[in-house]
Order: C-alpha cells, then sequence, then structure tokens
C-alpha cells in the first residue's frame, strides 16, 4: 500500500464545515499504513455530529477508493481552530506598510508583485490603503469593477487582473473621497471581505499595500488573517525613519508579533542619464540601513529615484516590466523569497491576533 496513494485520495474529501479540501486545510494529523490497516488521525473544528459522520465516510470511502480491501481506522480529535490554517490557498501574506506617504509604498508593492511573478511565483495584491487607492492606476485598472458571481449560492467578488496580478482595492468599491472619512467598524468589515468574500486563486504571495502609520486597516489585517511577515518602506532620510520605526514597532509589540521580513530604501539616489556614473543623494543617505538595524532586521534593497519608475506608475505600465528598469525589483524579490522561506523554517506561523479592548 503507498502512503501517497493514500494521501492524494483523502485530498479529494472536503471538510464539509468550510468546504476546503482537509489534507489543504492540515486537517490530518496522522496517517500510518501497516497493510491492510490504515490508521487515520483527523484533527476537526468543533463538527457537529452529523457532518462527523458525513466526514468520516467520504474519508474512509477515498481510501477504500483506492485501496477496496483497506481496513481503516479513523479517529477524530477536536483541535483548536487557531492550528488550522485560515486562508489556504494564501500561502504566504506579506504585507507593505511605511510610517508616512510618498514613500513609494505602492509602486514598490506592484514592481515587487511583477519581479516575483517573473520568477514563476502567483501573486496577488491587496490594495488597502484607505488615503489614495493607488494600485488601480499602477496597473491599469482605473475605474473598472470586480465582478459580482455567485459561489455556492453565496454573492463573491472576483479580483480583477492587471499584468496577470489579481487584484482587490478598496478603490474599486468605494470613491476615494469616501474612502477617508470611512469609519473604523466599517473599513473594518470591507477589510474582512476581501478574504472572506472574496474569489482568490492559489497564491504564493498575496501583498498587501498597507495605508501610511498605523490605524484600524492595519489592526483589522492582524486579527483577520495570519500575516507572514511585514516589509518596511522608508526614504533615506531621519524624518522618514523616525516614522517608520513607529510603524514598525506597532508590528512588533508582543499581541501582534508579526515578523518584520525587511525594509526597502526606496528614491535612494538620483543618476541623471547624462552624467552616469554621478549620484546625488537627494533624500539623503543611510536611513534604511539605520531602519533595519533598529528593527532587528535587513535591508531588502535600495531603489533609486528614476523618472520612468514614476511615468510606469502614473501610466499603468510599471518599471519592472522593462528590462532597463526591472533590475532593483527583481533583486528584492530574490530577498524577499529567500527571508520568507527563513522566517517560515526559524519562526512558528503567525496567528490571527486577538485583541480585547
Ligand atoms: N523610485 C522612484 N522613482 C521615481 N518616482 C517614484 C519612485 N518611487 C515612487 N515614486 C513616485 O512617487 C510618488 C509616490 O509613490 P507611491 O508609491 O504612490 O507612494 P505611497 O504609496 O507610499 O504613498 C508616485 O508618483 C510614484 O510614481
Ligand atoms: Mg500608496
Amino acid at each position: 500500500m503507498d502512503k501517497n496513494r493514500i494521501l492524494q485520495a483523502l485530498s479529494r474529501v472536503k471538510d464539509p464545515e468550510s468546504g476546503l479540501g482537509i489534507v489543504e486545510q492540515n486537517l490530518i494529523k496522522s496517517l500510518t499504513v501497516d497493510a491492510p490497516n490504515v490508521h487515520l488521525v483527523l484533527q476537526v473544528g468543533d463538527l457537529n455530529m452529523e457532518k462527523k459522520n458525513e466526514l468520516n465516510f467520504a474519508a474512509i470511502g477515498a481510501v477504500q477508493e483506492v485501496y477496496p480491501d483497506a481496513n481503516v481506522n479513523l479517529h477524530m480529535v477536536v483541535v483548536d481552530p487557531e492550528n488550522v490554517k485560515k486562508y489556504p490557498h494564501l500561502k504566504n501574506i506579506v504585507a507593505i506598510a511605511s510610517g508616512k506617504g510618498g514613500v513609494g509604498k505602492s509602486t514598490m508593492t506592484v514592481n515587487l508583485a511583477l519581479a516575483l511573478k517573473k520568477q514563476g511565483y502567483q501573486v496577488g495584491i491587496l490594495d488597502a490603503d484607505v488615503y489614495g487607492p493607488s494600485i488601480p492606476i499602477m496597473l491599469g485598472l482605473k475605474g473598472k469593477k470586480p465582478m459580482i458571481q455567485d459561489v455556492h449560492g453565496r454573492p463573491r467578488m472576483i479580483p480583477l487582473e492587471g499584468h496577470g496580478i489579481p487584484v482587490m482595492s478598496l478603490g474599486f468599491i468605494i470613491e476615494p473621497e469616501q474612502a477617508v472619512v470611512l469609519r473604523g467598524p466599517k473599513l473594518s468589515t470591507i477589510i474582512q471581505q476581501f478574504f472572506n468574500e472574496c474569489v482568490w486563486p492559489e497564491l504564493d504571495y498575496l501583498l498587501v499595500d498597507l495605508p501610511p502609520g498605523t490605524g484600524d486597516v492595519h489592526l483589522t489585517l492582524v486579527q483577520t488573517a495570519p500575516v507572514t511577515g511585514v516589509i518596511m518602506v522608508t526614504t533615506p532620510q531621519d524624518v522618514a525613519v523616525a516614522d517608520a520605526l513607529k510603524g514598525m514597532n506597532m508590528f512588533r509589540l508582543e499581541s501582534v508579533n508579526v515578523p518584520i521580513l525587511g525594509v526597502i530604501e526606496n528614491m535612494s539616489w538620483f543618476t541623471p542619464k547624462e552624467l552616469p556614473d554621478n549620484k546625488y543623494f537627494i533624500f539623503g543617505q543611510g536611513g534604511g540601513q539605520q531602519l533595519a538595524e533598529m528593527g532587528d532586521t535587513q535591508l531588502l534593497g535600495q531603489v533609486p529615484l528614476v523618472m520612468e519608475i514614476r511615468e510606469g506608475g502614473d501610466e499603468g505600465a510599471p518599471a519592472a516590466l522593462d528590462a532597463l528598469l526591472a533590475e532593483p525589483f527583481d533583486q528584492l524579490a530574490s530577498r524577499l523569497t529567500k527571508a520568507v522561506e527563513n522566517r517560515v523554517v526559524e519562526k512558528a506561523p503567525t496567528t490571527v491576533v486577538n485583541i480585547t479592548t
């Protein structure tokens, strides 16, 4: 008897509670094969009797479909629902944060996403910036609205796609003038809907473009989804670093505890075309490295100030798609995937934050 064949058969069994696969959801606690006996332990949430039976039959049936003579011993144990991965189709949720606006958070999000995609990863973007959801413009999706589709009798939002990146944005749902005046509870509901009522494809990375600073959106995000880690974006000057530090420290609070994957320093220098060997440090120097050290993390990379990066953003044709401009973003993408791999082996998975007030 081949254990992998059994696992494969079990991967088609759905948890009657969530409708998601039991393998995909990590519900199989153990599987031992001692032909013709198969011992299977499933960890379930609080299933009622009827659903428990349904799952029981489905799992035994799946094994016997490949090995009709198997003698399946199935046990179910109830687990803490927090140990079951929430949103298993979103493998890594990476938030992009900054101390203040205008440092290039959205520009980095879009170009990083495209660079990751180029390296073969499935990437999506969730634009949660209330103060200026600019991702739709940067990906050429301005003015479009996501489709609503009926999935198992419930209405679901289908992300729009720009340059092959599925995107959901506050900008698709509300007018910019309305967005800024949205109160906390309403805002929280929308952020939750982006996770619970939106059909995301299977993604290696969901990048979340956060508003600058700290606020309701940040808290809702960490309370809704297990955020793998955070990237801080800053410009090189001291004042920007001071602001970014405050933003970063929110994630490092013991009660929040989301790892900082690294820092991106944007607008690090300017090099005029006619003086290709010159670097002008318009916004000062060293801020990214300094912030990384203060946050006990690493500098993921530096991105120079380049007119075409700005133009690409405005025109919906991001710089990462241009071979001549892509290099800093390709490098950021490689460093980020390394950082995420290290984070996954070094630290326990993030749990959704419980904040009681
Ligand atoms: N490296 C860069 N070179 C040139 N322009 C940039 C760069 N990074 C960002 N910009 C421009 O700066 C402005 C602010 O960037 P944006 O990504 O919208 O910042 P944020 O999301 O932090 O508010 C945009 O017009 C953007 O095109
Ligand atoms: Mg922005």
